[in-house]
């Protein structure tokens, strides 16, 4: 089980928007999903749903609550066939104060996710846990980061971006040492890239420095992406496409996921999907 994260200390660089969208597109590929919104602003939840964290239907079922019950399955729910997802919630905000109520010694608090998630990996429910998390650098994050088996670093071809690129990376490896097995970097993602001449030579001076590490599609910048996440992931029509448009939106996340399925050894599509 691929358990992901997709991430960087910085805001607003479509973090949120590539897991749902990966999420969307390795279900449709056949594999298996649970997405886990971690992130306090609830932006996954909203994406993968259209609906807010404070909904009614995500009051008993969320992160906060398999925070706070030391609980994960009993907090899922089913979007549809192979996504499934725990919903978001603002109290997650209090993960340091939830670790002092429980007791957790300070050095183990790093662990507290590798153990949440180690029920679902011992029986392999899924073949990826993708989880989103917010852009900073806290308890929550870090306990993410220790926990996961993969990592995808996510920049935006944009100088503020780009030069967190090396801090984010640092501290994975500082994780390395205290996990089981130690996690893998999969690659460095550019994104929601624009045609301005900077843009290309922000993105030229990655791949100088990052080499084979940056994967070879780079995400654009494309007004369908935006509306999805207020109305929703489009839908396959009974033959199991995607309209001309919402292909086109989205193609270049298709490029992305066989990027990732092919660096971790996966076949590209599992059990004969498209
Ligand atoms: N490829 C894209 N093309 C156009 N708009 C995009 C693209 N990716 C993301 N966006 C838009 O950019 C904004 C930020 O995206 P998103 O919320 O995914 O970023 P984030 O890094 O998760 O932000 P945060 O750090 O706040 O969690 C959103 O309005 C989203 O719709
Ligand atoms: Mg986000």
């Amino acid at each position: 089980m691929v358990v992901l994260l997709n991430s960087l200390y910085k805001g607003g660089i479509g973090k949120t928007s590539n897991s749902v969208i990966l999420t969307h597109i390795l279900a449709d590929k056949g594999y298996k999903i649970l997405f886990i919104d971690c992130d306090p602003q609830g932006n996954g939840t909203r994406f993968l749903t259209t609906k807010s964290t404070t909904d009614v239907e995500f009051q008993k079922k969320n992160i906060f609550e398999a925070v706070k019950h030391d609980e994960l399955k009993d907090n899922i729910l089913k979007l549809k066939e192979n996504i499934d997802y725990v919903p978001g919630n603002e109290n997650i905000n209090l993960f340091e104060r939830m670790m002092d109520r429980k007791k957790i010694p300070s050095d183990k608090r790093y662990l507290y996710f590798n153990m949440l998630l180690q029920p679902l990996s011992q029986e392999e429910m899924y073949d990826f846990i993708i989880l989103d998390v917010s852009p900073t650098k806290s308890l929550l994050n870090s306990s993410i980061m220790a926990g996961v088996t993969h990592h995808i670093v996510t920049s935006q071809s944009e100088v503020f971006s780009v030069e967190m690129i090396q801090s984010y990376l640092n501290d994975i490896k500082e994780f390395r040492a205290i996990q089981q097995i130690p996690s893998e970097v999969l690659g460095i993602s550019l994104g929601m890239r624009d045609w301005t001449k900077l843009s290309k030579q922000v993105h030229d001076l990655v791949i100088h420095h990052y080499g084979d590490l940056v994967f070879n599609t780079v995400t654009k910048r494309k007004s369908k992406i935006t509306e999805y996440a207020a109305a929703g992931f489009p839908s396959r029509n009974k033959r199991g496409l995607y309209n001309v448009k919402d292909s086109k939106a989205l193609s270049l996340h298709w490029r992305l996921a066989d990027e990732i399925l092919m660096r971790l050894n996966l076949p590209l599509s599992k059990g004969g999907e498209i």
